[in-house]
Protein backbone atom coordinates (compact mmCIF):
# COMPACT_ATOMS: atom_id res chain seq x y z
CA UNK A 1 0.00 0.00 0.00
CA UNK A 2 1.85 3.77 -1.17
CA UNK A 3 2.03 5.96 1.70
CA UNK A 4 0.46 8.68 0.37
CA UNK A 5 0.18 12.58 2.13
CA UNK A 6 -1.30 16.38 1.06
CA UNK A 7 -1.80 19.01 3.12
CA UNK A 8 -4.25 22.24 3.12
CA UNK A 9 -4.01 25.26 4.79
CA UNK A 10 -6.76 26.44 7.04
CA UNK A 11 -7.15 30.13 5.44
CA UNK A 12 -10.96 31.31 5.23
CA UNK A 13 -13.39 28.84 3.80
CA UNK A 14 -12.93 26.04 1.56
CA UNK A 15 -13.53 26.70 -2.16
CA UNK A 16 -14.47 24.28 -5.20
CA UNK A 17 -10.71 24.50 -6.37
CA UNK A 18 -9.21 23.14 -2.77
CA UNK A 19 -12.23 19.99 -3.23
CA UNK A 20 -12.10 19.81 -6.75
CA UNK A 21 -8.23 19.51 -7.00
CA UNK A 22 -7.71 17.76 -3.66
CA UNK A 23 -10.32 16.98 -1.64
CA UNK A 24 -12.51 14.44 -3.74
CA UNK A 25 -9.20 12.83 -4.45
CA UNK A 26 -8.41 12.78 -0.87
CA UNK A 27 -11.52 10.98 -0.21
CA UNK A 28 -11.95 8.69 -3.10
CA UNK A 29 -8.33 7.34 -2.25
CA UNK A 30 -8.85 6.87 1.03
CA UNK A 31 -8.80 3.10 1.11
CA UNK A 32 -6.31 2.87 -1.30
CA UNK A 33 -3.06 3.83 0.85
CA UNK A 34 -1.92 4.41 4.05
CA UNK A 35 -2.70 8.35 4.19
CA UNK A 36 -2.26 10.86 6.11
CA UNK A 37 -4.10 14.42 5.35
CA UNK A 38 -3.15 17.51 7.68
CA UNK A 39 -4.16 20.89 7.94
CA UNK A 40 -1.31 23.11 8.20
CA UNK A 41 -2.26 25.78 10.32
CA UNK A 42 1.48 26.85 10.74
CA UNK A 43 1.86 27.54 7.07
CA UNK A 44 -1.04 29.89 6.84
CA UNK A 45 1.00 31.53 9.72
CA UNK A 46 2.76 33.33 6.79
CA UNK A 47 0.25 35.55 6.14
CA UNK A 48 -1.71 35.53 9.50
CA UNK A 49 -1.39 38.78 11.43
CA UNK A 50 -5.24 38.25 13.68
CA UNK A 51 -4.83 37.07 16.88
CA UNK A 52 -7.60 34.33 17.16
CA UNK A 53 -8.04 33.20 13.82
CA UNK A 54 -6.17 30.29 13.01
CA UNK A 55 -7.65 28.17 15.38
CA UNK A 56 -11.11 28.94 15.07
CA UNK A 57 -10.37 28.13 11.10
CA UNK A 58 -8.27 24.86 11.85
CA UNK A 59 -11.52 23.50 14.30
CA UNK A 60 -13.91 24.54 10.86
CA UNK A 61 -11.32 23.26 8.29
CA UNK A 62 -11.15 19.73 10.53
CA UNK A 63 -15.34 19.47 10.23
CA UNK A 64 -14.93 19.94 6.36
CA UNK A 65 -12.47 17.56 5.99
CA UNK A 66 -14.73 15.05 7.94
CA UNK A 67 -18.20 16.29 6.28
CA UNK A 68 -16.17 15.83 2.52
CA UNK A 69 -15.82 11.92 3.84
CA UNK A 70 -12.31 11.51 5.11
CA UNK A 71 -13.26 8.77 8.01
CA UNK A 72 -10.62 9.18 10.53
CA UNK A 73 -10.88 5.41 11.39
CA UNK A 74 -9.05 5.15 8.04
CA UNK A 75 -7.01 8.41 7.16
CA UNK A 76 -5.26 10.04 9.16
CA UNK A 77 -6.29 13.37 9.94
CA UNK A 78 -3.73 16.00 11.86
CA UNK A 79 -2.99 19.46 12.62
CA UNK A 80 0.58 20.42 11.78
CA UNK A 81 1.38 22.81 14.77
CA UNK A 82 0.22 19.36 16.96
CA UNK A 83 2.83 17.59 15.77
CA UNK A 84 6.18 19.27 17.16
CA UNK A 85 8.10 17.39 14.65
CA UNK A 86 6.93 19.37 11.59
CA UNK A 87 9.24 22.67 12.62
CA UNK A 88 12.15 20.55 14.09
CA UNK A 89 12.69 18.95 10.69
CA UNK A 90 11.72 22.26 8.75
CA UNK A 91 14.76 23.64 10.23
CA UNK A 92 16.45 21.17 9.14
CA UNK A 93 15.26 20.94 5.51
CA UNK A 94 16.03 24.84 5.52
CA UNK A 95 19.47 24.10 6.04
CA UNK A 96 19.17 21.25 3.13
CA UNK A 97 17.66 23.66 0.94
CA UNK A 98 20.11 27.09 -0.95
CA UNK A 99 18.87 30.56 -1.26
CA UNK A 100 18.86 30.77 -4.76
CA UNK A 101 16.39 27.42 -5.25
CA UNK A 102 13.66 28.95 -2.75
CA UNK A 103 14.31 32.30 -4.55
CA UNK A 104 13.50 30.59 -8.06
CA UNK A 105 9.54 29.62 -6.43
CA UNK A 106 7.07 31.21 -8.17
CA UNK A 107 4.71 31.19 -5.26
CA UNK A 108 7.23 32.95 -3.18
CA UNK A 109 7.44 35.97 -6.62
CA UNK A 110 3.90 35.98 -6.91
CA UNK A 111 2.96 36.39 -3.04
CA UNK A 112 5.62 38.74 -2.40
CA UNK A 113 4.90 41.04 -5.59
CA UNK A 114 1.00 40.95 -4.21
CA UNK A 115 2.32 42.36 -1.03
CA UNK A 116 4.33 45.07 -2.42
CA UNK A 117 5.10 47.18 -0.01
CA UNK A 118 3.36 45.13 2.60
CA UNK A 119 5.21 43.68 5.42
CA UNK A 120 6.87 39.87 3.47
CA UNK A 121 7.66 37.02 6.31
CA UNK A 122 10.86 35.19 6.03
CA UNK A 123 8.45 32.27 6.48
CA UNK A 124 6.72 33.27 3.52
CA UNK A 125 10.21 32.73 1.68
CA UNK A 126 11.08 29.79 3.26
CA UNK A 127 7.88 27.98 3.37
CA UNK A 128 9.08 25.15 1.08
CA UNK A 129 11.18 23.94 3.58
CA UNK A 130 8.81 23.63 6.26
CA UNK A 131 6.39 21.98 3.01
CA UNK A 132 9.48 19.48 2.82
CA UNK A 133 8.68 17.99 6.33
CA UNK A 134 5.17 17.64 6.21
CA UNK A 135 6.24 15.67 3.14
CA UNK A 136 9.27 14.32 4.02
CA UNK A 137 8.42 13.05 7.52
CA UNK A 138 5.49 10.61 6.95
CA UNK A 139 8.14 8.74 4.31
CA UNK A 140 5.08 9.42 1.88
CA UNK A 141 5.41 7.96 -1.87
CA UNK A 142 2.85 9.57 -2.97
CA UNK A 143 1.06 13.26 -2.71
CA UNK A 144 -2.39 14.44 -4.50
CA UNK A 145 -2.33 17.29 -5.28
CA UNK A 146 -3.29 20.52 -7.65
CA UNK A 147 -1.31 21.67 -10.27
CA UNK A 148 -0.60 24.33 -9.14
CA UNK A 149 1.70 22.50 -5.65
CA UNK A 150 3.90 21.27 -8.76
CA UNK A 151 6.80 22.88 -7.92
CA UNK A 152 7.05 22.20 -4.17
CA UNK A 153 6.34 18.66 -4.30
CA UNK A 154 9.49 19.08 -6.93
CA UNK A 155 11.78 21.21 -4.72
CA UNK A 156 11.23 18.44 -2.06
CA UNK A 157 12.53 15.85 -3.97
CA UNK A 158 15.35 17.79 -4.27
CA UNK A 159 16.05 18.16 -0.77
CA UNK A 160 15.37 14.85 -0.21
CA UNK A 161 18.00 13.36 -2.76
CA UNK A 162 20.48 16.48 -1.20
CA UNK A 163 19.59 15.53 2.05
CA UNK A 164 20.45 11.04 1.79
CA UNK A 165 23.11 12.12 -0.55
CA UNK A 166 24.65 14.10 2.13
CA UNK A 167 23.97 11.61 5.53
CA UNK A 168 22.58 7.96 3.71
CA UNK A 169 19.42 7.08 2.65
CA UNK A 170 16.89 8.36 5.06
CA UNK A 171 13.86 10.00 3.38
CA UNK A 172 12.03 8.47 1.02
CA UNK A 173 11.04 10.73 -2.24
CA UNK A 174 7.28 11.63 -3.05
CA UNK A 175 5.96 12.06 -6.51
CA UNK A 176 3.16 14.40 -7.09
CA UNK A 177 -0.27 12.86 -8.34
CA UNK A 178 -2.39 15.57 -9.87
CA UNK A 179 -6.38 14.58 -10.56
CA UNK A 180 -7.29 14.50 -14.10
CA UNK A 181 -10.27 16.28 -13.92
CA UNK A 182 -10.43 19.48 -11.61
CA UNK A 183 -6.68 19.90 -11.13
CA UNK A 184 -6.66 23.22 -12.33
CA UNK A 185 -10.04 25.09 -11.02
CA UNK A 186 -10.54 28.60 -12.60
CA UNK A 187 -11.75 31.81 -11.05
CA UNK A 188 -14.94 32.40 -12.51
CA UNK A 189 -14.36 35.65 -12.94
CA UNK A 190 -10.69 35.71 -14.45
CA UNK A 191 -10.89 32.51 -15.76
CA UNK A 192 -6.62 32.75 -16.67
CA UNK A 193 -6.21 32.78 -12.98
CA UNK A 194 -6.69 29.49 -10.41
CA UNK A 195 -9.52 29.62 -8.08
CA UNK A 196 -7.93 31.40 -4.72
CA UNK A 197 -8.63 32.61 -2.03
CA UNK A 198 -6.32 35.38 -2.07
CA UNK A 199 -8.38 36.83 -5.76
CA UNK A 200 -9.43 40.45 -5.45
CA UNK A 201 -13.17 39.74 -5.91
CA UNK A 202 -15.27 36.87 -3.93
CA UNK A 203 -17.70 36.20 -7.25
CA UNK A 204 -15.80 34.45 -8.89
CA UNK A 205 -15.02 31.90 -5.91
CA UNK A 206 -17.44 29.34 -5.25
CA UNK A 207 -17.63 28.42 -1.42
CA UNK A 208 -18.77 24.64 -0.49
CA UNK A 209 -20.30 26.81 2.65
CA UNK A 210 -22.07 29.12 0.33
CA UNK A 211 -26.16 29.31 0.12
CA UNK A 212 -27.65 27.66 -3.24
CA UNK A 213 -28.85 31.14 -4.32
CA UNK A 214 -25.12 32.37 -4.47
CA UNK A 215 -23.85 29.45 -6.21
CA UNK A 216 -26.17 29.89 -8.58
CA UNK A 217 -25.60 33.51 -9.03
CA UNK A 218 -22.06 33.44 -9.37
CA UNK A 219 -22.54 30.44 -12.15
CA UNK A 220 -24.74 32.69 -13.94
CA UNK A 221 -22.74 35.50 -13.96
CA UNK A 222 -19.15 33.61 -14.82
CA UNK A 223 -17.34 35.39 -17.66
CA UNK A 224 -17.32 33.17 -20.86
CA UNK A 225 -16.82 34.84 -24.16
CA UNK A 226 -18.42 36.52 -27.08
CA UNK A 227 -18.52 34.09 -30.20
CA UNK A 228 -21.21 31.75 -28.16
CA UNK A 229 -19.25 28.17 -29.43
CA UNK A 230 -19.43 25.53 -26.66
CA UNK A 231 -16.16 23.84 -27.12
CA UNK A 232 -13.28 22.46 -24.59
CA UNK A 233 -10.37 25.02 -25.95
CA UNK A 234 -8.44 25.72 -22.39
CA UNK A 235 -6.27 28.14 -24.56
CA UNK A 236 -8.48 30.01 -26.68
CA UNK A 237 -11.67 29.35 -24.90
CA UNK A 238 -10.45 29.56 -20.86
CA UNK A 239 -14.01 30.43 -19.39
CA UNK A 240 -16.07 27.91 -21.27
CA UNK A 241 -13.36 25.33 -20.81
CA UNK A 242 -13.22 26.16 -16.72
CA UNK A 243 -17.11 25.14 -16.41
CA UNK A 244 -16.97 21.93 -18.40
CA UNK A 245 -14.25 20.93 -16.37
CA UNK A 246 -15.69 21.54 -13.45
CA UNK A 247 -18.97 20.12 -14.60
CA UNK A 248 -16.90 17.12 -15.71
CA UNK A 249 -15.25 16.92 -12.37
CA UNK A 250 -18.66 17.27 -10.40
CA UNK A 251 -20.06 14.29 -13.00
CA UNK A 252 -17.47 12.07 -14.26
CA UNK A 253 -18.07 12.53 -17.48
CA UNK A 254 -14.92 14.00 -19.66
CA UNK A 255 -15.13 17.57 -20.82
CA UNK A 256 -15.09 16.95 -24.07
CA UNK A 257 -17.93 14.48 -24.25
CA UNK A 258 -20.21 17.34 -22.38
CA UNK A 259 -18.83 20.04 -24.92
CA UNK A 260 -20.70 18.46 -27.59
CA UNK A 261 -24.14 18.12 -25.79
CA UNK A 262 -23.94 21.96 -25.26
CA UNK A 263 -24.98 24.72 -28.04
CA UNK A 264 -25.78 27.80 -25.67
CA UNK A 265 -23.68 29.11 -22.54
CA UNK A 266 -26.82 29.91 -20.96
CA UNK A 267 -27.89 25.58 -20.00
CA UNK A 268 -24.10 25.11 -19.16
CA UNK A 269 -24.01 27.89 -16.94
CA UNK A 270 -26.72 26.91 -15.11
CA UNK A 271 -26.49 22.49 -15.13
CA UNK A 272 -22.33 23.29 -13.77
CA UNK A 273 -24.21 25.33 -11.14
CA UNK A 274 -26.76 22.58 -10.32
CA UNK A 275 -24.67 19.68 -10.25
CA UNK A 276 -21.76 21.97 -8.02
CA UNK A 277 -25.44 22.53 -5.25
CA UNK A 278 -25.93 18.74 -5.85
CA UNK A 279 -22.65 17.53 -4.85
CA UNK A 280 -21.63 20.19 -1.88
CA UNK A 281 -25.70 20.02 -0.42
CA UNK A 282 -24.91 16.89 1.89
CA UNK A 283 -21.71 18.15 2.37
CA UNK A 284 -22.59 21.09 4.24
CA UNK A 285 -25.60 19.06 6.26
CA UNK A 286 -22.93 17.10 7.77
CA UNK A 287 -20.70 19.96 8.07
CA UNK A 288 -23.21 21.51 10.27
CA UNK A 289 -24.11 18.61 12.34
CA UNK A 290 -20.03 18.15 13.53
CA UNK A 291 -19.98 22.23 14.07
CA UNK A 292 -22.40 21.27 16.44
CA UNK A 293 -20.60 18.86 18.38
CA UNK A 294 -17.37 20.20 19.80
CA UNK A 295 -16.40 17.12 21.35
CA UNK A 296 -16.55 14.37 18.99
CA UNK A 297 -14.89 16.80 16.51
CA UNK A 298 -12.08 16.97 19.19
CA UNK A 299 -12.32 12.87 19.34
CA UNK A 300 -11.60 12.12 15.81
CA UNK A 301 -8.85 14.83 15.15
CA UNK A 302 -7.05 13.13 18.38
CA UNK A 303 -6.96 9.77 16.34
CA UNK A 304 -5.25 11.01 13.94
CA UNK A 305 -2.88 13.38 16.06
CA UNK A 306 -2.05 10.34 17.97
CA UNK A 307 -0.86 8.26 14.65
CA UNK A 308 0.92 10.95 13.02
CA UNK A 309 2.90 11.92 16.31
CA UNK A 310 4.47 8.31 16.57
CA UNK A 311 5.02 8.14 12.96
CA UNK A 312 6.61 11.80 12.77
CA UNK A 313 8.65 11.08 15.79
CA UNK A 314 10.45 8.14 14.51
CA UNK A 315 11.31 9.73 10.87
CA UNK A 316 12.84 13.09 12.72
CA UNK A 317 14.79 10.81 14.97
CA UNK A 318 15.89 8.34 11.60
CA UNK A 319 17.07 12.33 10.19
CA UNK A 320 19.28 13.37 13.50
CA UNK A 321 20.84 9.57 13.33
CA UNK A 322 21.37 9.80 9.93
CA UNK A 323 22.95 13.50 10.33
CA UNK A 324 25.17 12.00 13.18
CA UNK A 325 23.48 14.84 16.00
CA UNK A 326 24.53 13.45 19.99
CA UNK A 327 21.73 11.05 21.10
CA UNK A 328 20.09 12.93 23.39
CA UNK A 329 20.47 12.23 26.88
P1 LIG B 1 -3.72 25.06 -0.37
O1 LIG B 1 -4.16 25.08 1.05
O2 LIG B 1 -3.62 26.36 -1.10
O3 LIG B 1 -4.64 24.12 -1.22
C1 LIG B 1 -4.99 22.80 -0.81
C2 LIG B 1 -5.12 21.90 -2.02
O4 LIG B 1 -6.06 22.45 -2.95
C3 LIG B 1 -5.46 22.52 -4.24
N1 LIG B 1 -5.99 23.70 -4.94
C4 LIG B 1 -6.49 23.68 -6.20
N2 LIG B 1 -6.65 22.67 -7.07
C5 LIG B 1 -7.22 22.97 -8.25
N3 LIG B 1 -7.63 24.21 -8.59
C6 LIG B 1 -7.48 25.25 -7.75
N4 LIG B 1 -7.91 26.45 -8.09
C7 LIG B 1 -6.89 25.01 -6.48
N5 LIG B 1 -6.61 25.79 -5.39
C8 LIG B 1 -6.06 24.98 -4.47
C9 LIG B 1 -3.97 22.64 -3.98
O5 LIG B 1 -3.22 22.18 -5.10
C10 LIG B 1 -3.80 21.72 -2.79
O6 LIG B 1 -3.68 20.38 -3.22
N6 LIG B 1 1.24 24.54 0.08
C11 LIG B 1 -0.03 23.84 0.14
C12 LIG B 1 -0.34 23.20 1.47
C13 LIG B 1 0.67 22.20 1.92
C14 LIG B 1 0.85 20.90 1.39
C15 LIG B 1 1.85 20.31 2.20
C16 LIG B 1 0.27 20.20 0.34
C17 LIG B 1 1.50 22.35 2.96
N7 LIG B 1 2.21 21.20 3.14
C18 LIG B 1 2.27 19.00 1.96
C19 LIG B 1 0.72 18.90 0.10
C20 LIG B 1 1.70 18.32 0.91
C21 LIG B 1 -1.13 24.86 -0.12
O7 LIG B 1 -0.97 26.03 0.09
O8 LIG B 1 -2.32 24.29 -0.49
Amino acid sequence: MPRVLSCIQPTGSVHLGNHLGALVNWVSGQHDGDVFHGIVDLHALTITEQPGILGQSTVELAAMLFAVGLDPEVATVFVQSHIHEHTELAWIMECTVSFGELSRMTQFKDKSAKREGDFISAGLFTYPALQAADILLYDADEVPVGEDQRQHIEITRDIAIRFNHRFGETFVLPKAVHPKAGARVMDLQDPTSKMSKSAETENGIVYLLDENSVIEKKFKRAVTDSDGVVAYDRANKPGVSNLLDILSAATGTPAETLAETYSQYGPLKKDTGDAVIALVDPIRARYHELMNDKGELARLLKIGNQRAREVAAQTLDRAHRAIGLMPRI
